[in-house]
């Protein structure tokens, strides 16, 4: 198959969260099935080595409205794989900057902007794709686009695929979108783009796309309620029968605890004994007392009200009190919550240490030198750090929601089975209680290694999961 990915990260060039793992590692591993991938993405000012990429187009002229002077854009490209390429939309109006997502007036038709313009790519390379995927919001009208004012085009003929990474994250945006994007404005209708008086991207994505995907099966079952569908469950509802959940993966060019290159040993699920030397090392970068015997719980992560890390610092000082364990940090994101984790390290030195920023070999560290992980999240459509700790032998301590649920599972101390810790409620006391039974796991040194090395051998394979995009992909196919 064709496959075009539309995207607004892709790893390692742009990443914000999970979303640029996951498009990075899904068109590689398209490209090993053997097929033909292209994936459209924002240049941005951040994205390294731009003067090395080759150029695919070298200017196209975009059909969108507004000032005429803007339409114009640069394609780039850099293989990704002998038949996976990224073509990089070059717009520094747009893009120039080195954020990714910044709060600006034109962030509809930025967002509107490189979706289109990899379309026009395709209308003027007179490469037709069988497949466009695009993936989460900012792609949400290029849908809408193929099945409305694209549809006699060359292009009106290809299956559609949104992948729903994240449903709080929706575009809601003005209308003046409509005319820029050359949409027509009957789509402004409460059953079609309106809500709330402006134009919402991911529910068009949701309306018109052949097939929908989210990352997990049980994300997929959790989009339909209210308490997860931020308002669109009724929309998702509708298109029940087209929806699939496909989990992601692990990509093993990345986080391989025998060849990570950032660790200061490397170890296996066989000989565990690398591991101690990477906790020392942590516990050293980050000042905590070296006491190899101490728990040493972990967290990477986003700081916003979707990873629940609002419950564990209320619920950390009680085992730091009592010296029960070491908790160290990494993340960035909501500035109370920034405040509240360094007033946890101020009171409790040599215990915990904090790094509010953004940090890849660190992270790295983290998820080799810690015995457990920690991800209190109040919903997490796949999550992707429980997949990478339990390739590095490093329990996950979970909430049971979306890919969480569905990858960890819970140590039973009478058959001896299980790869971590899960727990209920989003509350701080269920959160004590998860960190009550992982500390006594720990305590039991047999079960504890025998629970990292059941971890370690868990398949998070991304080979299965492109195998399922591919299967979804066939029903669109079908579907358009
Ligand atoms: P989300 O996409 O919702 O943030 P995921 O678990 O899917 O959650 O993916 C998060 C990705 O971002 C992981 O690869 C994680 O290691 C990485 N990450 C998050 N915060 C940081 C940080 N501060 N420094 C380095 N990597 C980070
Ligand atoms: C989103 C979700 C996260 C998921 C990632 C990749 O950022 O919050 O759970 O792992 O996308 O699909």
């Amino acid at each position: 198959m064709k496959i075009l990915h539309i995207t607004p990260e892709i790893a390692p060039w742009s990443k914000a969260g999970g979303l640029g793992d996951a498009t990075s590692a899904l068109a590689k591993n398209l490209a090993a099935l053997g097929h033909e991938v292209r994936v459209a993405t924002p240049l941005y000012g951040s994205v390294p080595g731009r003067e090395q990429m080759g150029t695919v187009l070298d200017s196209l002229k975009v059909d969108v409205g507004g000032d005429p002077a803007k339409a114009a854009c640069r394609v780039r490209s850099v293989d990704l794989a002998p038949t996976a390429q990224v073509w990089f939309i070059e717009h520094d109006d747009y893009y120039g900057a080195r954020e990714i997502y910044p709060a600006r007036e034109d962030t509809a038709e930025r967002a509107a902007f490189f979706g289109r313009a990899a379309l026009d790519a395709c209308l003027q390379l007179g490469w037709i794709p069988d497949v466009i995927h695009c993936h989460d919001w900012t792609t949400g009208l290029i849908p809408v686009l193929l099945n409305t004012t694209l549809k006699s085009s060359p292009l009106g003929r290809c299956a559609t695929v949104l992948s729903i990474h994240n449903l709080q994250h929706q575009g809601l945006l003005s209308r003046r979108i409509l005319p820029f994007l050359r949409l027509p404005e009957w789509l402004f209708k409460p059953e079609e783009l309106e809500c709330l008086g402006g134009v919402n991207f991911l529910k068009g994505g949701i309306r018109h796309a052949n097939r929908i995907i989210t990352v997990s099966a049980t994300y997929a079952q959790e989009i339909l309620t209210p308490a997860f569908g931020f308002g669109l469950q009724d929309v998702v509802l509708r298109r029940q029968a087209h929806l699939d959940g496909i989990l992601n993966g692990v990509d093993l060019d990345e986080w391989d605890a025998q060849k990570d290159k950032h660790l200061a040993k490397n170890f296996s699920a066989q000989d565990l004994a690398g591991k101690r030397a990477c906790k020392l090392d942590l516990q050293k970068q980050f000042k905590l007392t070296d006491d190899s015997q101490a728990p040493l719980v972990g967290v990477i992560s986003r700081l916003w009200d979707q990873k629940g890390l609002d419950l564990a610092v209320q619920a950390l000082p009680k085992f730091l009190r009592a010296g029960r364990l070491q908790f160290v940090l990494l993340g960035s994101g909501d500035s109370w919550l920034e405040q509240e984790f360094r007033r946890l390290a101020d009171n409790f030195p040599g215990r915990v240490g904090i790094r509010i920023g953004y940090d890849q070999a660190l992270s790295h560290r983290i998820e080799a030198g810690c015995d457990f992980f920690l991800m209190p999240s109040r919903f997490e459509p796949c999550g992707l750090n429980q997949m990478y700790s339990m390739a590095y032998g490093t329990l996950p301590i979970v909430r049971a929601t979306g890919g969480l649920a569905d990858t960890v599972q819970h140590w039973n101390s009478t058959t001896h089975q299980g790869t971590g810790i899960v727990f209920q409620h989003a509350d701080v006391g269920a959160v004590e209680w998860a960190i009550e039974q992982a500390l006594a796991l720990y305590a039991r040194p047999a079960d504890f290694v025998s629970a990292q090395k059941q971890a370690m051998r868990e398949e998070f394979s991304w080979r299965k999961s492109a195998q399922a995009h591919v299967a979804s992909y066939e029903k669109a196919l079908e579907q358009r």
